[in-house]
Order: structure tokens, then sequence, then C-alpha cells
């Protein structure tokens, strides 16, 4: 289940909003088409948002007329600020939109910067979709013929390119011919675990369980998982993993049942850089909470706190799955370490 078409230099995206019920792809065509899909979640995923930003930019780019590099450059800089703000807390959109930017600061004419930023967003594409595809193969090793997998929120092809980030490993493991079960949380408010992951998963047939969010412990308690695997929408140089809401409590769960406890994520996911207090954890709309696919379930009025994301602190991970290796703690001097591997072991450009 690709989540974008780019075909032709013309975007289009699903928008996953309407899903499982409904399957509309959306055209994108200028930088405020990419701002929208991506604050209003037609696309979602850290990867995926990232690939959007990254296309959006060099769209936008393209549509602008014969202007001086000065002015270019300064044009392209407003639009750049404005995509990554579209969502704050995954990082990969920054680093793709930073990528993007820095790609086309080195070239010396206008005509130069946006074929740069075109093949900067179809490198960033393609780095996506074949991480993924890595992060499968190294993150099977972890799954034992005959495991239930717990997994969060939607770490699929859907927020991805492809294969997904932590579905990846457990689609390999399958190709490899080990029985695979899944157990996948609802998550609300947004429902990405019952209205996408119980989607991709039924669709490729993976016997899969669904679960709200509420039953974590009592599934955990009752032996129902052997180990968590889930992605990540940041992760800190210590090793704090920023993800979905609910991953803290899911953790937290599987610390208590001893039941292992694993990210997996692609690099542009890794931000050695920010500190915890420095992370900005989206806060969204009362809406999503007080209302379910539309219909209201609380009385209006009601206070309402809807933080998108949580923080996962070191202690409770057992292991960070990359395309650099899984890294075990302690996580510090490891992340440091593989931090300094270029990207071209993985995506072969620069
Ligand atoms: O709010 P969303 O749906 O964009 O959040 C997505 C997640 O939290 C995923 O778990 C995360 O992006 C990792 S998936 C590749």
């Amino acid at each position: 289940m690709r989540p974008l078409l780019w075909e032709g230099r013309r975007l289009s995206v699903l928008d996953q909003r309407l899903l499982p019920t409904r399957v509309k792809w959306v055209g994108l065509r200028t930088a405020e088409d990419a701002f929208s899909a991506i604050a209003e979640m037609k696309v979602r995923g850290a990867p995926l948002i990232g690939v959007v930003g990254a296309f959006g930019l060099a769209l936008e780019a393209g549509r602008m007329g014969s202007t001086p590099l000065p002015r270019f450059r300064e044009g392209l800089e407003r639009v750049a600020s404005r995509l990554v703000s579209a969502r704050p807390t995954a990082v990969n959109l920054k680093w793709a939109v930073d990528r993007c930017m820095d790609s086309a600061a080195r070239a010396g004419t206008v005509p130069e910067a946006k074929e740069a930023l075109m093949e900067e967003a179809e490198w960033i594409m393609a780095y996506e979709e074949r991480t993924a595809r890595r992060l499968g193969e190294i993150g099977e090793r972890l799954i034992r013929d005959g495991d239930t997998v717990m997994t969060h929120c939607n770490a699929g092809s859907l927020a991805t390119v492809d294969y997904g980030t932590a579905l990846s490993p457990i689609r390999v493991a399958i190709e490899k011919g080990k029985k695979v079960k899944v157990v996948a949380t609802e998550t609300r408010p947004a429902l990405q675990g019952a209205r996408l992951t119980a989607l991709e998963l039924q669709k490729d047939g993976i016997d899969t369980t669904l679960i709200s969010d509420t039953m974590v412990g009592y599934a955990m308690s009752q032996g129902m998982v052997d180990l968590v695997m889930l992605g990540a929408d940041r992760v800190l140089r210590d090793g704090h993993v920023i993800n979905k809401i609910g991953t803290y409590q899911v953790a937290t769960m599987a610390s208590r049942h001893s039941v292992p406890f694993y990210s997996v994520f692609p690099w542009s996911t890794v931000d050695m850089k920010t500190e915890k207090e420095g992370v900005r954890i989206e806060q969204r709309s009362p809406k999503e909470v007080e209302f379910v696919r539309g219909r209201r379930v609380a009385p209006k009025g009601i206070k309402v706190f809807n933080p998108a994301f949580d923080i996962t602190p070191p202690e409770l991970v057992t292991g960070l799955v990359t395309e650099r290796g899984i890294i075990l703690p302690p996580f510090y001097s490891k992340l440091e370490e593989a931090d300094g591997a270029p990207y071209e072991a993985v995506g072969g450009g620069n």
C-alpha cells in the first residue's frame, strides 16, 4: 500500500484520513498543498511527511518565475520554514527540508537550484524506501518463529514510502517463513492502528488482533505479546524515543511484563542535537478527542489535553533498530558512533 505516487514530476497522495472506508488520491502541486496535506494528516508518519515536505519545496521552486538567485533563495527560505512548521515533532520533516535547502545552496544558478531540489527530493524518497526494506532485513532477526508482536500507531507502508519501519521486520520475517502474529493497538485519538495498521496487515494476510489502547496491560499480563516493535518520530542521542502518544504506556507495560521493547526507524529520525526539554510535542485540536469519526463523544465545553506524541525514556527501551544496525544500551556512545556513518551506505546518494 504505497501512500504516494510520483510520476512525470506529479505528486499524488492517498488521503489517509478517509481510510479504511474510502480510497481517495489527492494531487499536490504547491508547497501550500503539501503543507495542508501534512498539517491535516492526509499524509502522516515521520518518513512520509519528510518525503512530502521535500517534494512540496521542489514543486514550489519549479513554479517560481525567473528571479535573481538571491531573491529565489529568500523565497525558498520562507517556503521551507512554512513547510517545517506543518508538524513540529517528527524530525524527518526538518531533516528532509534542510537537505533540500543545502542542495539548493550549492547550486550556482536558479535553474540548477530547481533541478537540485527535485533530485534531492527524489533521493529522499528512494532513501526512505530502500531503508525501510533494510530495517526489515535487520529487524527480523529479533522475531522468532511463533512470536506475537505488539505494535502501536501505524509504522507501516502508509507511514513511509513502502514496507514501513516497525512493520517491515514483521513482513520480512513472514517472507522468510516464520509464523508471526500481530497485536495492533487502535491508537486514539486519530485511530491510526485501527484504520491503517489493521488495514495494511489484513490486506497482507497477516494474523492481526486489534485491541483498544486500554487493553495493552491486560494483553501483556495474559502472555499474548512476545515483543513490541513500533516506530519513532524522533530519537535523541541518549536514546529517548519520541513516538505516537501511548508509546510510553506500552513501554511501561512491556517493562512490567518483561516484554522486549524495540523502536524501528531510519537514521532520518535521529536528532543528535536537541535535548529532551527542547523537543516540541505537537498539541492537536481538542476536537480529535471530543469527537470520534465526526460524532461528539464528550460534553461541549469540557477541557481537553491532546498531545500527539510522548517521550519514552531509554531505560524502558530494549533496543533501537536502524539501517546502521541494532543498537543496544548504552545508547549515547553507540548512537554517536553510528551517526558518523554516511547515508550512502543505504541510499546510494550524497
Ligand atoms: O501522527 P502520526 O500518525 O504522523 O504519527 C505517526 C507515528 O507516531 C508513527 O509511529 C511514527 O511516525 C513512526 S512510523 C514510521
